[in-house]
């Protein structure tokens, strides 16, 4: 493989403005990850404590190996929702090392609301679930919470991708023999007694724990019964007579130590045999990227700058590197794990995405996971272009992102927009991971753009009544608030709040993000795959 070798000056000006605009971006994305994870009311600390209960960053750090990497998924979903206070959709999720094993965290944050369920925290949970079952990792939930948010309740009932979904892809999971370990620390209401009853595992902790499908006040009114949490669905009642949970533990620590020793008895995975060697490092540092990356969108530059603080030995085999330049294809190891990486280098032409087509059944048919690298603002435009098919070529690239069997891992770098999005490989071609860095932008195109069609289609309308363009005023009144919600909008904390990705990333952390994930994706096994794409139109 050649050596990349870089280009930037370290030492001018532009490297150094854009360097100290993507530290301020890191440091704000820090400042945001530290108050999801802490920032929790004194009067919710106190009732845990009241409780006998430990917080969830304890319960954690008992769960998972020490000294052993936590990869969290969606760390700000719901973040400046609701009331602004429900962090991380109420709860922590991940994937974790519990017993040398690769293990799926879900846990409830009781210091959020009770640890309800928003329409995000379904969200999550139906994520999580989906890295559970498309990487075949082992899930582990510690199950703290009271249910449904009643005030959202209609937003999170019955639809295909709401919370019954849940109970349905535990069933599915069972299915696929994936295991689900459950701990009740608490609550476990309604719908929500189907998570540890649908689980293969479930272990509760005396006290705190109950599993019902109506809680004390549900049962006063329906059946006059004045009964204790604990005497309607905990510990003993379960582990004694119903048979719901198997085994009784004294408090959190005792139930994790539990969960801890029934991992301990799971089958070992059978993991994908993905080409490798052993990892090494670039030969340039991550911290470059900061000053690499321009501060406007608008700027061009060398994606393979990128790549060699990247891949391993900063070595990259280009693949048709004069063919289709917008678009720089090539395979190289991460973390010594092989990949074929696609990353953009300017709008994409037909040609940019016929390469992206054969690179993409070439990996797929070699059992070579795949990385995106996005920063696309979209398939070229125009008559000639129109002329020359770019639609049918665009085509063939998304029907190839769409079919392929490897893993893939996609990282919005930069710009996201249209059907680049797409054949890109983003959140609806069913990447394993996607992650946004802070600097990245997401829409359907600019709000520039936007504006720019929304007035010209007005006024189209105006000549076809016979009447004059719009004033400038009224311009201005089109423009302003599309402007203001595409600027809102397109940014990367919207985009991670609403789960459109699992998380922004320092772009310095990129790398070993994903060199976890890779690793996590060989959980999965790659035999069995019925490759193949769809019928290209030529
Ligand atoms: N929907 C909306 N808000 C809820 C809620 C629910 N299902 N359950 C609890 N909350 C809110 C409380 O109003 C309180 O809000 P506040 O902090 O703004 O005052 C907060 O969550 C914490 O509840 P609190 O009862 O003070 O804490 P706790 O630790 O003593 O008990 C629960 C937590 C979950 C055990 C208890 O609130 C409870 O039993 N909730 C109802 C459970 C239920 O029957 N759910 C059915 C839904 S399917």
């Amino acid at each position: 493989m050649n050596v990349l070798e870089s280009r930037i000056d370290t030492s001018g000006a532009t490297y150094r403005e854009n360097f100290a605009a993507m530290k301020a971006l890191v440091e704000e994305l820090e400042r945001e990850l530290r108050t999801a994870r802490e920032g929790r009311s004194e009067k919710a600390r106190q009732r845990n404590a009241e409780l006998g209960k430990l917080p969830v960053q304890e319960r954690l750090e008992l769960l998972l190996d020490p000294d052993t990497p936590w990869l969290e998924i969606a760390p700000l979903a719901a973040r400046g929702m609701y009331d602004g206070g429900v962090h991380g959709a109420g709860s922590r999720s991940g994937i974790g090392v519990v017993r040398g094993r690769e293990v799926v965290v879900h846990a409830n944050d009781p210091m959020i609301k009770g640890g309800t369920i928003y329409p995000l925290g379904v969200k999550k949970s139906l994520r999580v679930q989906a890295i559970a079952m498309e990487n075949r990792l082992p899930m582990i939930t510690l199950v703290d919470s009271g249910g449904a948010f009643l005030p959202l309740q209609s937003e999170i009932f019955p639809d295909i991708d709401d919370g019954g979904r849940i109970f349905y892809n535990q069933a599915q999971m069972s299915k696929l023999d994936i295991p689900q370990i459950t701990a009740v620390m608490g609550l476990c209401t309604a719908g929500g007694a189907y998570i540890p009853a649908m689980s293969d595992h479930v272990v509760h902790v005396r006290g705190t724990g109950a599993i019902f499908l109506g809680g004390p006040p549900l049962v006063r009114p329906a059946t006059g019964e004045d009964v204790s949490a604990e005497e309607l669905g905990g510990a003993d009642v379960h582990c004694r007579e119903s048979g719901v949970s198997d085994y009784p533990a004294d408090d959190d620590a005792d139930a994790i130590r539990i969960v801890r020793d029934i991992v301990g008895t799971l089958p070992a995975a059978r993991k994908a045999d993905f080409p490798g060697r052993p990892p090494r490092e670039p030969l340039y540092p991550a911290e470059q990227l900061y000053g690499i990356v321009p501060r406007s969108l608008q700027t061009a530059y060398d994606v393979r700058e990128l790549l060699a603080r990247l891949v391993d030995g900063s070595e990259f085999l280009e693949f048709k590197e004069l063919y289709g330049p917008t678009l720089v294809c090539g395979w190289a190891y991460l973390h010594g794990f092989l990949v074929g990486i696609l990353g953009n280098n300017g709008v994409l032409l037909s040609q940019s995405a016929l390469k992206a087509t054969q690179f993409i059944q070439l990996c797929d048919r070699q059992g070579i996971p795949l990385v995106f690298l996005q920063n696309i603002t979209g398939y070229i435009i125009g008559r000639e272009y129109e002329r020359g098919g770019i639609t049918k070529d665009g085509h063939k690239m998304v029907n190839a992102v769409a079919t392929a069997t490897v893993p893939k891992l996609t990282v919005i770098v930069g710009a996201s927009f249209g059907a680049g999005n797409y054949g890109m490989c983003g959140r609806a071609y069913s990447p394993r991971f996607l992650w946004m860095w802070p600097n990245a932008r997401i829409g359907v195109m600019g709000g520039e753009q936007a504006a720019t069609v929304l007035i010209s289609v007005k006024n189209e309308q105006l000549a076809r009544e016979g009447q004059p363009p719009l004033p400038a005023e009224a311009v201005e009144m089109i423009r302003g608030p599309i402007l203001a919600a595409a600027d809102q909008e397109g940014g990367a904390y919207h985009s991670t709040a609403n789960l459109w990705d699992d998380g922004i990333l320092d772009p310095a952390k990129t790398r070993d993000v994903l060199g976890l994930a890779l690793a996590a994706t060989r959980n999965a096994p790659l035999d069995g795959r019925r490759q193949g794409h769809g019928t290209f139109r030529m």
